[in-house]
């Protein structure tokens, strides 16, 4: 199959995108590296031993689009290009629904035009909402979230269902992904967050690799075994893997499936388990909450599994290991590193 990867250059996409053409896929990756490097197309081939087409463009852009779909004949898209920093969106709200929902839009019309018609789309656990109870099931409907971002993933699920239910053609999963960390085995791909990072993982790597001073535990009094936040961090090459089973599945009609182990883990516990596996120390400090933050939430990851025969695999030990060696061969991310 030949599959168009949006966002295919970010942190998910590229690791995707490898899985993708170690499959034997071809894959052609479009993005406006508005959060990326255009090396790491370079360093996808490298890894998977294949070639990759890498078109610098933005999917609001429907020029692009359509010449796109001409050029290639594309029989699936998998769709991770958007913003995604939960603050950020709720202080500007317009780029977000502009980019992410407006953006998704505009690809669906592209689609449609072009009569390719099987999407897999990157949601979000946080689609479920602040008052669902844990581990959260797909079957659950979706619940009020708090910030825009979430709200723009939530609205495109409801679009992708109306668009299901108007022609049923189309063959569309959303993957409900919960808290990515890690990086490739080879530390040559990994997540590079322009400025400070906002999530967990990244932070933890950049203090020890001394780049940041220390880390910031975002409150330590929440209703947890230790009192700090519990999350289901996820490897991203177990991710990247549940795209290929999901195109795999891909069949008209609707889905969505969650993507994570199942298991939470808090702040404290993730630090630890860094340290262990690396040896370094990583100086922490608790201070108050994150506005926003849930105390807890953790996938149940059984349909993934009896659906399309997927399961995180990777160990937690993983997970810290390949962060730790793409910070240290990459210690400033793609910048100055080639
Ligand atoms: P990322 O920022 O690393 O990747 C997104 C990519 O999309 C970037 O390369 C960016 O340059 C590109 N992009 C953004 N807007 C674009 C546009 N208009 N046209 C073309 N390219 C554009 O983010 P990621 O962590 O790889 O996330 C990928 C997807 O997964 C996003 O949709 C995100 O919301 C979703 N997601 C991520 C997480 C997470 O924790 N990382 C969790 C749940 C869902
Ligand atoms: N944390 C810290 N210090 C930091 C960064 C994070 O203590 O410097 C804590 C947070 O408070 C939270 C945990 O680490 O308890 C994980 O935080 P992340 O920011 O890494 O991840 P979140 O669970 O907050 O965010 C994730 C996804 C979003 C999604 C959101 C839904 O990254 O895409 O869940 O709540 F929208």
């Amino acid at each position: 199959m030949k599959i168009l990867v949006t966002g295919g250059t970010g942190y998910i996409g590229s690791h995707t995108a490898v899985v993708l053409l170690q499959a034997g896929h071809e894959v052609v990756l479009l993005d406006n590296l508005c959060n990326s490097s255009p090396v790491v197309a370079d360093r996808i081939t490298e890894i998977a031993g294949r070639p990759v087409t890498l078109i610098e463009g933005d999917i609001t852009d429907s020029d692009t689009l359509d010449q796109l779909f001409r050029q290639h004949s594309i029989d699936s898209v998998v769709h991770f290009a958007g913003f995604k920093a939960v603050g950020e969106s709720t202080q500007y709200p317009l780029p977000y629904f502009g980019n992410n929902v407006a953006g998704t839009i505009t690809l669906l019309t592209a689609m449609t035009k072009a009569n390719v018609k099987k999407i897999v789309f990157s949601s979000s656990a946080t689609v479920y909402g602040n008052t669902a109870p844990v581990p959260y099931v797909e079957s659950f409907g979706r619940g009020q979230t708090n910030n825009t971002y979430g709200l723009t993933k939530s609205m495109i699920e409801q679009i992708l269902e109306a668009l299901s239910s108007s022609d049923p053609e189309w063959s569309i999963i959303s993957l409900r992904y919960f808290n990515p960390v890690g990086a490739h085995e080879s530390g040559r791909l990994g997540e590079d967050p322009a400025g400070i990072p906002n999530n967990l993982m990244p932070f933890i790597a950049q203090v020890a690799v001394g780049r940041r001073k220390q880390l910031s535990i975002f409150g330590g009094d929440y209703p947890t075994p230790d009192g700090t936040c519990r999350r289901d961090y996820i490897h991203v090459m177990d991710l990247a893997e549940g795209h290929l089973a999901a195109l795999n599945i891909l069949k008209p009609g609707i889905d969505a499936i969650n993507l994570g182990t199942g298991r939470p883990l808090s702040v404290l516990e993730m630090v630890r388990a860094f340290e262990d596996v690396t040896g370094v120390k990583v100086p922490s400090q608790i201070v108050s909450r994150r506005e926003g933050d849930l105390p807890e939430f953790w996938a149940d990851a059984e349909k993934a599994s009896r659906v399309m025969s997927w399961k995180a695999k990777r160990s937690l030990n993983d997970m810290m290991e390949d962060t730790w060696r793409w910070q240290l061969n990459n210690p400033d991310g793609y910048k100055i590193t080639e």
